[in-house]
């Protein structure tokens, strides 16, 4: 039997938006109360798999790092740190080189989607970047990891890694690693078309609301989501085929800790004029106490520093000996 933990990562390569928040971060924060540890790691090796500029990588880590503590992740209860900064990392993702096959890293559907047509061209580490990722989760043994729709495939990669590593060297040393499934609402679309997650790469700023956006550009933004002309209707059903409504009600949902169906039992029948502006008082209510913290933070980068530092000490006192156990165990 494994101890129960949890691991997560999120990639330092641009601005943190809504949809980082209430996807990840604040759900991150509401699970602190259950007491489970949590490792949350900025993974600035998956970062560079593709082209990142050396002074933005450095800020978009620190500024990570203050989006987590801003949006209520305790550095003293959870441990946040910087995945370059702990060298088992890597050294366990070579083990899981030499433990994926080929085929199975050749089925994974992000790397066709990240490298494109030029696949030729892509690093070699987007293309291993999934057995990186297994041994970011197994250098901790982590039982649970919080997925969105596009890891699920890596997580099974590194179930099938852990149970490959077990049956090859007949032990029971890796967990199989468990998703944590994330409930409804918490997939954020896009402002400007209600198909498309809410992204960073998305072109287009109006798209989404960056955690760095002052009260105005918040409020601006709301008011330009794309919607229907229709006013609200009186179940969740009337929203089935209004994605843009149901994108805005969802958002107003989670920031209000409420469900869909409360949010619609209360605004039932409104107009978006009338909509729009609750919404924009709720989500500056919400997100610019964040922004003012995530700019107070990033004020005292040595303090920032210091919380990575002491992060990448205890992650490195679970990694150290699992390392070691695991170089004893393939004879090394
Ligand atoms: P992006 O999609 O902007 O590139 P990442 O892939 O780095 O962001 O995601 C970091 C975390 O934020 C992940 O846990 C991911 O599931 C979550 N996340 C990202 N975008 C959204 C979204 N639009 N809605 C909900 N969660 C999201
Ligand atoms: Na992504």
């Amino acid at each position: 039997a494994f101890t129960p933990r949890v691991f997560s990562g999120i990639q330092p390569s641009g601005n943190l938006h809504l949809g980082n928040y209430l996807g990840a971060l604040k759900r991150f924060a509401d699970a602190q109360e259950q007491g489970i540890e949590s490792i949350y790691c900025m993974v600035d090796l998956h970062a560079i798999t593709v082209w990142q500029d050396p002074a933005d990588l450095a800020r978009a880590t620190r500024e990570l790092c203050a989006g987590f503590i801003a949006a209520g992740v305790d550095p003293e209860k959870s441990i946040l740190f910087n995945q370059s900064q702990v060298p088992e990392h890597t050294q366990m993702a070579w083990i899981f080189n030499c433990v994926a096959r080929m085929g199975w890293m050749q089925r994974m559907t992000q790397f066709k989607d990240k490298a494109g047509k030029n696949a030729q061209n892509a690093s070699l580490g987007l293309f291993a970047y999934p057995a990186l990722m297994a041994a970011d989760i197994l250098v901790y043994h982590a039982t649970h990891v919080p997925v969105g729709e596009d890891q699920k495939q890596h997580l099974e990669l590194t179930r099938d890694i852990a149970t490959k590593f077990n049956h090859d060297y007949g032990v029971d040393f890796f967990p199989i690693t468990e998703p944590v499934i994330e409930g409804a609402a918490t997939r954020v679309m896009s402002f400007r078309d209600g198909t498309k997650k809410m992204s960073k790469s998305d072109p287009s700023d109006m798209s989404r609301i960056n955690l760095t956006d002052d009260a105005d550009a918040i409020a601006k933004k709301i008011r330009k989501a794309k919607t229907d002309p229709d006013p609200l209707p009186d179940s969740l059903e009337g929203l089935q085929d209004r994605p843009e409504a149901m994108n805005l009600v969802n958002i107003y949902a989670a920031l209000a800790d409420l469900t869909p169906e409360q949010v619609i039992a209360e605004h039932a029948g409104q107009q978006f004029g009338t909509f729009k502006p609750s919404l924009a008082d709720l989500a500056v209510a919400k997100l610019s106490p964040i922004s003012t913290e995530m700019s107070r933070l990033m004020q005292d980068q040595g303090e920032i520093d210091r919380i990575l530092g002491r992060g990448a000490e205890r992650a490195r006192e679970i990694a150290t000996p699992i390392l070691q156990k695991t170089y004893d165990i393939v004879g090394m």
